[in-house]
């Protein structure tokens, strides 16, 4: 199995940014987690972060056309980023939505997604547990 896991701007400042909202658990120690997870399940992860948009898209029409299960924390795209979606919309893989915070408790400009449409399901507010919750999903339900 092949799952991706793309994070998007500003997560690479996790630890560091606004603990009191997402956490003081690094990046670093979030792909660690899904590291050791997927490797004991047999499965291959490849992650990315990038703060801009067309470096993930770019991933995504590399790498998106045989994963079996894509993760994805948009960051702020989530709420504006098109061509990010229309990236996402072209694959066949189950797409996890997660996000650290619960979005729709925040400003309203956070509760509109453009992924969640084209996402096969969304996890937010559950912080980096999110991420491994989805990845579990992944490991039971994706495409093999
Ligand atoms: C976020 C929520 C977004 O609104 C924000 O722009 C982020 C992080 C989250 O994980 O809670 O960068 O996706």
């Amino acid at each position: 199995m092949k799952i991706l896991v793309i994070h998007g701007p500003n997560l690479n400042m996790l630890g560091q940014r606004e603990p009191e909202v997402y956490g003081s658990v690094t990046l670093d120690e979030i792909d660690a987690a899904l590291r050791e997870r997927a490797t004991a399940a047999g499965a291959t992860l490849l992650t990315i972060q990038s703060n801009h948009e067309g470096a993930l898209v770019d991933f995504l029409q590399v790498e998106g056309w045989d994963a079996d299960g894509i993760i994805i924390n948009p960051g702020a795209l989530t709420h504006y980023g098109l061509a990010l979606r229309d990236a996402l919309a072209m694959l066949k893989a189950p797409i996890i939505e997660v996000h650290l915070s619960n979005v729709y408790r925040r400003e309203p400009f956070r509760h509109t997604s453009v992924v969640a449409p084209v996402a096969t399901g969304q996890i937010a507010g559950l912080g980096w547990r999110g991420y491994l919750l989805a990845l579990e999903w992944l490991l039971e339900e994706g495409r093999t």
